[in-house]
Order: structure tokens, then C-alpha cells, then sequence
């Protein structure tokens, strides 16, 4: 029996601004951290950057046909700050906020829901200069951002997703420096998290002053499944409780009006004292949320560390000598899980999806929620007739939204889903050698060839029913 989806359940693809824009220096855009780091000899595999990337910018309503051609009812993605306001402050740029509109109105008049993200990882370098996410000031820089993005484009979009990860914003730009702008700084990456939790409040507080208590507001977080090594042993649970307070609740509390969970604060007393949080902000930062965000792509398994030798860090974020897990460095091991991998070498579980909503569910049941990002790089080889016949993607994607229909039908709110990405784009600090698109891109001639996952994912959108992941079946309709 195939799973129905109803008929009001959001199909979309995600992407983001730096992943996919390229023109780099073009429209008064300003350069971004990421511009910065991905400049740095080193930082990159093979040196890669976003400066063409999938040259979106030139090419977008090419793009825009190949959304209509898979049937999509929403597109996630995400808006250049520097793009818009050069330097992080100031005016609107025209030339930059025109771009981001000719877009939208495409979308809309196509019936596709455009679903902003404000800030996804790319900070205007000034803002970096003057401290970046450490420095409080940048959270109000931000608010003062998203502001100006609702008053130009609020006629016109309704949900707005004021951050994506934080967590990576946070840890892995300021604590392990696997991202932009490449700090290791323990104590300045729980600041930097603090500050973009209240950057998230500011701005929400920000965008309904300018659009009234309709407009929708939402925050992405990729929330950890982490499980324990040993799930009998006590030592292993602790491990598992320091991970999620330090990757999960340390969003979750503030934002859900918790506050800062005592556990964290405990954890984390030798690298920080936490009085960078002032008088009003958890507050603040607890604006009414509409919707909640979730990236889902792998777990990860944890034991208490004995002392003995180095631990461990299998945590599938990147190859740093600094840990992004800030109070848990010599605490936790990261051990390696078992398989199957993705190209990432993240493992694939879809009954971590199933159970990270089922949890979400019964620790806020009447919070509804969206899978803002779920996908998988694998080694795509384009066939000699041109297709490429991506089943392992096929039968991820499969799995992991028979996952999300199987929690819906236990009785967690889960609105939509979105499959990452829409293209092939700049991986981070993987460049351009993975690929998470059910589009192809073409990286010497920016072609783009719908891969069978993409054609698999428009019958989906058109039936509402999960086609079988079986390569020979007809669902998958190669070039049709
Ligand atoms: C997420 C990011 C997204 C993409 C995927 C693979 O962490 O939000 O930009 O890189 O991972």
C-alpha cells in the first residue's frame, strides 16, 4: 500500500543565496563571510567559491521553468543580506532587493509559494569586522535587515524563516572553524548563539511591526538524534543529555519560552558565564512562533569519553582539531555509526526523522512544523543517454518521506516538506564535489538535467501519493 499525502500537505525544494546565486560582485553586492573563507587557500575542497556557483542570478528564470516543469507548490530560499543592504547597513539596495522580487512575483503568479529565509550563513563582512555573531550589535543589525526585507517584499510573501541552523552559524563558524568565518573561539560561539536567538526575536518582533500579527514567522534548526552507545549505561544517557542541551535545547528553550535550560549553563560554566544574556532577552527572543523549521539528515552516537587517548569525533561535521560541541571537549565521543553513508558520510536512518518528530510532537504538540531541508549527496554519473538515474537519492528521499507520513499519521503537525536542494550548488566546505540536487547542474556549461529523483519527486507533487522507489517502476519517467 502507497502512503497518501492530503491534499493541503506543502511540497517544495530549498536552496540558499551563497549555494546558488553566483555574481558575487555584481548589483552592489558586498562580499560575506563565506566570500571571505571560501577565498582563503585551504578552507574549501579544492578551493572552491561561490562566485559563479550556479549563476542563479543570471539564470533564474530558467530555474524558475524547471519548478513549474516538477509541479512545485513552494520554494524555499534564501535572501543575500549584503546583496540587499551592502555592508549590513543602511538603506535598501534597488538593483539587489529587484532581483529578490522579480523572483517572488514569478512565483506567485505561478502559484508557488515563496518561503523567505533572511539569514542563511552569509553575514556581510562588515558585520564581521566590527565581531560578527559574538557581538551583540550584529543581532540588532540583523533586525534592522529583516525589517527593511518585510517592508519591500511583505505585500507579497507570508512566511518568513528568519535563520537557518543557527547551530552551524554558531559552533561551526565560531567553535570548530570548519565554516566562514573560521573562528575557534569556545566562549564567542555560545555569545554568537545567544546573539542569534535574539537576532530571531528582534527580527520577528521587527517583521510583524512592519506586517501586522498575520505575517507568519519561523526559525530552522537541525536538532540532533543523538543516541546513546550504550543506552544502559548512565555515563552514556549523561552524554547524550550534555548534547542535547548544548545542540538542541539551547534553541529550543529560549525560543519556546523556556529560557536557557540549567543543565547548559552548568555544562558550559568553565567556558562561559553566560552574562552576555541581559535583563529582557529571553523574552525577546520568545516571539510567538508560527511555525517550526526542521533539517533532518543523519544521526549520530555518543559515548561518555574515558580519558584514554584521543576521542572520538565522528560527528559528520567536518575535520577540525577544535570541537563544535562547546563543554563537551575530553566529556563525549562522537563514535562512528553504522551504515549506509551518503557521500557525506552521514548515515542514513530515516527512524531518526520518525522519531525527532514524534519527540518534537510530544514536547510541543500544538507547535506546528515543516521540513524545511531533507536530501542526500550521492555520486551522480550521468548515463550515456544523458539522464542521470539516481536511485540511491530515490530511495533516501523515499524512505525519509514515508518517515515524515508515518509520524503525521501518529499524530505529529507536520505541514510540508521541502527536499534539499532544488540543484546541485556550492556545498560549504565541500565546494561543488557534492551534490544534494534533484537537478543536475553542469559545472563547465551551468546546463541543468533533471536527475530521476526530481522526475520521482514531480509525481509525487502531482499524486500526493509516494511512489514506489523501485528503479523499474513507471513513476520514474525519465525525461518525459
Ligand atoms: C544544511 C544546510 C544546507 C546544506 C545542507 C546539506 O546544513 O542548511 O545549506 O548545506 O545542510
Amino acid at each position: 500500500m502507497s502512503r497518501n499525502f492530503p491534499s493541503d500537505f506543502l511540497w517544495g525544494s530549498a536552496t540558499a543565496s551563497y549555494q546558488i546565486e553566483g555574481a558575487a560582485a555584481e548589483g552592489g553586492r558586498t562580499p560575506s563571510i563565506w566570500d571571505t573563507y571560501s577565498h582563503t587557500p585551504g578552507r574549501t575542497l579544492n578551493g572552491d567559491t561561490g562566485d559563479v556557483a550556479d549563476d542563479h542570478y543570471h539564470r533564474w528564470q530558467d530555474d524558475f521553468a524547471l519548478m513549474t516543469q516538477l509541479g512545485l507548490q513552494a520554494y524555499r530560499f534564501s535572501i543575500s543580506w549584503s546583496r540587499v543592504q551592502p555592508g549590513g547597513a543602511g538603506p535598501v539596495n534597488p538593483e539587489g532587493i529587484a532581483f529578490y522580487r522579480g523572483l517572488v512575483d514569478a512565483l506567485i503568479e505561478a502559484g508557488i509559494q515563496p518561503v523567505v529565509t533572511l539569514y542563511h550563513w552569509d553575514l556581510p563582512q562588515e558585520l564581521e569586522d566590527a565581531g560578527g555573531w559574538p557581538n551583540r550589535a550584529t543581532a540588532y543589525a540583523f533586525a534592522d535587515y529583516a525589517r527593511l526585507v518585510a517592508r519591500e517584499l511583505g505585500d507579497k510573501v507570508t512566511v518568513w524563516t528568519t535563520l537557518n541552523e543557527p547551530w552551524c552559524a554558531a559552533y561551526l563558524g565560531y567553535a570548530s572553524g570548519v565554516h566562514a568565518p573560521g573562528r575557534t573561539e569556545p566562549a564567542a560561539a555560545l555569545a554568537a548563539v545567544h546573539h542569534l536567538n535574539l537576532g530571531h526575536g528582534l527580527a520577528a518582533k521587527a517583521i510583524r511591526e512592519e506586517l501586522g500579527e498575520q505575517a507568519q514567522v519561523s526559525i530552522t534548526l537541525n536538532l540532533h538524534v543523538t543516541r546513546a552507545d550504550d543506552p544502559s549505561s548512565s555515563a552514556d544517557r549523561d552524554a547524550v543529555r550534555r548534547i542535547d542541551a548544548v545542540g538542541n535545547r539551547i534553541f529550543l528553550g529560549p525560543l519556546l519560552g523556556e529560557g536557557y535550560p540549567a543543565d547548559l549553563v552548568a555544562d558550559v560554566a568553565h567556558v562561559s558565564d553566560f552574562s552576555f544574556v541581559q535583563d529582557g532577552d529571553e523574552e525577546l527572543i520568545a516571539q510567538r512562533l508560527d511555525v517550526l523549521g526542521v533539517n533532518y539528515y543523519s544521526t549520530s552516537r555518543v559515548r561518555a569519553f574515558d580519558g584514554d587517548g584521543e576521542p572520538e569525533q565522528a560527528d559528520g561535521h567536518g575535520d577540525s582539531a577544535a570541537t563544535p560541541w562547546v563543554g563537551s571537549e575530553g566529556t563525549v565521543e562522537f563514535l562512528q555509526q553504522p551504515g549506509p553513508y551518503t557521500a557525506m558520510g552521514w548515515n542514513i536512518e530515516p527512524q531518526g526523522l520518525y522519531d525527532l518528530l514524534m519527540s518534537l510532537s510530544a514536547s510541543y504538540p500544538s507547535m506546528p512544523m515543516m521540513m524545511t531541508e531533507n536530501g542526500a549527496a550521492f555520486p551522480d554519473v550521468v548515463s550515456d543517454d544523458g539522464a542521470v538515474h539516481d536511485h540511491d537519492r530515490i530511495s533516501y528521499l523515499h524512505d525519509h518521506i514515508d518517515a515524515v507520513g508515518q509520524a503525521k499519521d501518529d499524530g505529529a503537525d507536520v505541514r510540508g516538506y521541502f527536499v534539499w536542494s532544488l540543484m546541485d550548488n556550492f556545498e560549504w566546505s565541500f565546494g561543488y564535489e557534492r551534490r544534494f540536487g534533484v537537478i543536475r547542474v553542469d559545472y563547465d556549461t551551468l546546463e541543468r538535467t533533471i536527475k530521476d529523483s526530481g522526475w520521482w519527486y514531480a509525481s509525487l507533487i502531482e499524486s500526493g501519493q509516494l511512489p514506489s522507489a523501485d528503479p523499474l517502476a513507471d513513476a520514474v519517467a525519465p525525461g518525459r
